[in-house]
């Protein structure tokens, strides 16, 4: 049995690697004709980033007595009836003033610093498993549930491309910018003695 084994893995592994190169080859498709240029439907339909100045909002609106509605029906099972989070789905509310405590609790109310990055996110994550199936006005109202429940705006404020950018978010001055040149209070910027991060 040990003569049999010794023998078999050298003349097995080369046979096997080049019947995967065999394989390879026949399976490679020729790239000519593959695929077509995407219609400006397909790419417009991709094309749903929203940067934080809320630039590319698309038009419709919100208010968070719809979005109450519409969070029970296609949220609240994972989230919680009161955006309290569950095992399935963190918390969407509380926390804030305990960023810098030490047990912070990060919600999108407490840590997100820009109020379009919920309406970006919701439109193309949530709800779970079922993304992409939002309606533009059901996800302004959404958000608009998401900051009233926060204290952030009120029930009957209307959301929409325009007041959506103007919303400061409580946690709007707690990040640094990613270039530390940019901070040019040095207190601010942590350095000590002369010495800069
Ligand atoms: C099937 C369960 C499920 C459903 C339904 C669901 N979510 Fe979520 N949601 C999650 C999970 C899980 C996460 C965390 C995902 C992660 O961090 O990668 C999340 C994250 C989020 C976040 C970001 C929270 C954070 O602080 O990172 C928001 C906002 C959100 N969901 C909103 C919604 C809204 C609005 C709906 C209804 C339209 C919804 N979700 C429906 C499971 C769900």
């Amino acid at each position: 049995m040990r003569f049999h084994f010794k023998l078999l893995v050298p003349v097995v592994l080369p046979v096997m690697a080049v019947a995967a190169c065999i394989n390879a080859a026949a399976q490679t498709p020729g790239y000519k004709n593959v695929g077509r240029t995407p219609t400006a439907a397909e790419v417009q339909a991709l094309d749903i980033a929203i940067g934080t100045d809320g630039k590319e909002l698309p038009p419709g609106s919100g208010n968070a007595k719809n979005g109450a509605r519409i969070f029970g029906e296609k949220c609240a099972v994972c989230h919680g009836e009161n955006q309290q989070g569950s095992p399935m789905a963190p918390a969407l509310v509380g926390g804030k003033g305990t960023l810098t405590s030490l047990h912070p609790m990060m919600t999108a109310g407490s840590y997100w610093p820009f109020a379009t990055t919920i309406f970006d996110y919701i439109r193309r994550a949530m709800p779970r498993y079922q993304e992409g199936s939002l309606k533009v006005d059901e996800v302004y109202s959404l958000t608009a549930f998401i900051l009233f429940r926060n204290d952030i705006v009120k029930e009957d404020d209307v959301i929409d491309p325009t007041t959506l950018p103007k919303i400061k978010m409580p946690n709007r001055d707690g990040f640094i910018p990613q270039n530390l040149d940019e901070i040019h209070d040095w207190k601010k910027r942590g350095c000590k003695l002369g010495h800069c991060p």
